[in-house]
């Protein structure tokens, strides 16, 4: 099957990795909107707007299910794009959820982007699962800047994390959820600031795994070769070095 998938970035690539593992033989469109990155810096309004064109695009290319690869662009429009568009929408969210059942010692934190951590899809879904109220949200919009410039480790990515996370007592945690698909970069870096224990998670298989039940039930499972697009805010990537680049974020995954 065809399958679209956006993010702002860099970001959504996580999903594409997690995408190619669950459903190894489709046909991939990845959307990244680099000329609107960071989202999580966007009003509501202008987020929706840069969804709607990145999922018209992707169903123009003849995308039959559409990804929202990006927890920011999934709390301010996927309500909008299942109204708009008649093809499946699937979109990533924190993994709230998942994460209350994870650990039951300690608290929870959620790092995502200043939409998200303000949107009312996470407030709600916060509201519905923490009846203990474990949870809480902190915003690091830093990260993605320094995630689109492929820069996860380097000294100014430390100073940035010191700076946010210095009043946060963060041995209270036991589970972080990275509530924003360009986190998942920094993984290693993130876990030297809690406990040695900490878990760090995130929506990306649970999100695949729907997308995979979609599939399933129109039995669209493919079994062909896969086949990867990438486009940049409309245009097709085909220079070898942005390629490169995105193959070598796809690697760097598999080390965080
Ligand atoms: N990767 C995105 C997310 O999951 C958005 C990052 C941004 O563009 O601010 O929220």
């Amino acid at each position: 099957m065809k399958i679209g998938m956006f993010d702002s970035g860099i970001g959504g690539l996580t999903l594409l990795k997690e995408a190619f593992r669950q459903l190894p033989l489709e046909e991939y469109h990845y959307y990244a909107d680099t000329d609107h990155v960071p989202y999580g810096s966007h009003t509501v309004d202008d987020i929706r707007k840069y969804s709607m064109d990145a999922a018209a695009f992707l169903l123009e290319k003849g995308c039959e299910a559409i990804v929202v690869a990006c927890n920011t662009a999934t709390s301010a429009a996927v309500s909008l794009l299942r109204e708009k568009y008649p093809v499946p929408v699937i979109g990533i969210e924190p993994a709230v959820k998942p994460a209350l059942k994870l650990r039951e010692d300690k608290r929870i934190l959620v790092v995502a982007t200043p939409v998200t951590v303000r949107e009312k899809k996470l407030h709600d879904l916060i509201e519905r699962e923490d009846v203990h109220h474990r949870v809480d949200m902190l915003a690091l919009p830093g990260l993605v800047n320094f995630a689109e410039r492929g820069e996860f480790d380097s000294p100014e990515v430390k100073e940035y994390l010191d700076e946010e996370l210095k009043t946060l007592d963060t041995g209270e945690y036991s589970v972080l959820v990275l509530g924003c698909t360009h986190f998942n970069h920094f993984k290693n870096v993130l876990k030297d600031y809690f406990d040695g224990d900490i878990c760090i998670t995130d929506g990306k298989e649970g999100t695949v795994r729907r997308l995979k039940d979609v599939l399933s039930e129109r039995k669209a499972v493919s079994e062909g070769k896969r086949s990867v697009y990438y486009y940049e805010s409309g245009r097709r990537v085909d220079n070898k070095e942005r390629l490169d680049f995105y193959d070598r974020l796809l690697e760097h995954l598999d080390g965080t």
